[in-house]
């Protein structure tokens, strides 16, 4: 009998019948095989499964869904809570299609997630039923965003080097869509330098990083940076992810903003720094670029990636903080969240200072330039509102309110930062905003510091709306 070659079939036919054989796990000349064979037998008509539209075919629910997400689970203790994190993205209009790493199967089942999502749960890069058409590449593409949660140390490190050995890591190398990373890993995995310059990478590779958070361990008394963030606050961060900005309350707008501490030199090896994380500055500087802001932030030392759509410049001491801002000028508004150092060394020395028999190093402290108090005080050029910030551990009000007066900015920001509230390095933050000529405060409730940062912008957008003018036009 002669050979059997498929061709000259409709692409609506051949899709039907590579669907079909990747069903039953035949090759498609196997598959026709059947068909024939049956069609023979019983001398009728053999139904062809029906032929998804290109549109319909991977995501048979998105009727009923806003968005299309995949969410990526990684092989930690953390990834039970993805379970709900499928919940709290289905409550938020996304369909959601699970993939899991074979590690995160020994955490949590392909049947829960699927269960769950209500659509198929993908494990394997080789499955035949949805690799019969590049199903990784599907995953990767026909999605709004690729959620990951939990980012494991392994998978941030995979993707960080471009490797594609499961179906995880090769969706995400194949993906041109948004991938937000929520990490999970034991503190000690965390800091890591390794862990922490594949973070940098994913953080210029355009990667957006929910978390980790500080808190308790699955490994008893163990606790630090490295829980994964909260199910609530992962499906909030990929929303606003999803959501096209519908506001650029700031389009147009030039944002200025210094964030991170500063560094001063002592010697070569030897700096007095501060414990600022920059976290806070980065926030607002993130919020103000997805308000359509053109934003430049002027960053000291931090572990943070560059904010997405944000011209980030570093430097290391206040002076050169100073410089950088006033080149970025003008700008319609500038906020100084950097924690500067008030005093430097005068006489830092060119090579290492060594410990002398009569004592202290002969240190000469000068006080370094206010960078907030210097641009408020512009009389040209000066930003039309300038915010600073007060991080305190006693008399909040009263010494903000004092500030506002000393440095001759707009608004100052006070935040409590004495080591019980755990604000400073923390994720959350709660603030109080004085404003020049108004006596109340806004007292804002405790919340993460992205939350903090898309308010503090929503409520400057209100200052620059038609009904509210600026204290300097
Ligand atoms: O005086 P204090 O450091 O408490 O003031 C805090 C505010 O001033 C913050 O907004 C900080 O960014 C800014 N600042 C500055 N340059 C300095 C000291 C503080 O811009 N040298």
């Amino acid at each position: 009998m002669a050979s059997l070659t498929v061709r000259k079939l409709d692409d609506d036919i051949k899709t039907a019948l590579k669907l079909r054989a990747a069903q039953s796990g035949r090759s498609v000349e196997d598959e026709v095989r059947v068909i024939l064979r049956q069609a023979a037998s019983q001398g009728e008509t053999v139904p062809m499964p029906p032929i998804p539209s290109a549109s319909e075919a991977p995501h048979p629910q998105q009727g009923h869904a806003r968005y299309r997400v995949t969410l990526i689970i990684g092989g930690g203790i953390a990834a039970y809570k993805a379970l709900d994190l499928i919940r709290r993205l289905k409550e938020r209009g996304c369909e959601v299609r699970c993939v899991l790493t074979r590690a995160a199967e020994k955490f949590v089942t392909a049947l829960s997630a699927s269960a769950l999502a209500g659509t198929r749960c993908y494990t394997d890069l080789f499955d035949p039923q949805s690799e019969f058409d590049a199903g990784h590449i599907r995953l990767a593409r026909q999605c709004d965003l690729v959620v990951v949660a939990p980012a494991t140390a392994d998978l941030m490190a995979k993707m960080a080097q471009g490797l594609a050995d499961d179906l995880a890591s090769a969706i995400l190398l194949a993906t041109d869509r948004p991938v937000l990373l929520a990490p999970a890993m034991n503190p000690a995995m965390w800091n890591n330098a390794a862990t922490q310059r594949n973070v940098a990478q994913l953080g210029r590779d355009g990667r957006i990083l929910v978390g980790p958070n500080r808190g308790e361990m699955a490994e008893a008394n163990e606790a630090g940076l490295g829980r994964m963030a909260e199910p609530l606050e992962i499906a909030t961060r990929a929303l606003d992810i999803l959501q096209p900005a519908q506001t650029q309350v700031l389009k147009g707008r030039r944002v200025l903003i210094t964030a991170g501490p500063t560094h001063e030199l002592i010697d070569p090896v030897r700096y007095i720094a501060n414990r600022s994380s920059g976290k806070q500055g980065y926030a607002i500087a993130a919020a103000a670029a997805a308000a359509g802001a053109e934003v430049v932030l002027v960053s000291g030392p931090v572990n943070l990636p560059d904010p997405q759509g944000v011209k980030t410049i570093r430097v290391e001491a206040a002076r050169e903080m100073l410089a950088e801002v006033e080149r970025a000028l003008p700008a319609d508004i500038a906020i100084f969240a950097a924690a500067v150092a008030d005093w430097r060394v005068a006489n830092a020395g060119a090579q290492k200072i060594k410990k002398t028999a009569t004592g202290m190093p002969p240190l000469e402290m000068v006080e370094n330039p206010d960078i907030l108090a210097t641009v408020a005080k512009r009389t040209s050029n000066r930003p039309p509102l300038v915010i600073g910030f007060a991080a305190e551990t006693e008399h909040v009000a009263d010494n903000a309110a004092a500030k506002l007066a000393r440095k001759g900015c707009d608004w100052i920001v006070a935040n409590d930062v004495s080591p019980a509230t755990g604000i400073m390095g923390g994720d959350s933050n709660a603030v109080q905003i004085f404003m020049k000529d108004r006596s109340a405060p806004e007292s804002w409730p405790a919340m993460s510091k992205d939350d903090v940062a898309t308010r503090l912008i929503a409520r400057i957008a209100q200052t620059f709306s038609p009904t509210e003018s600026i204290s300097h036009p």
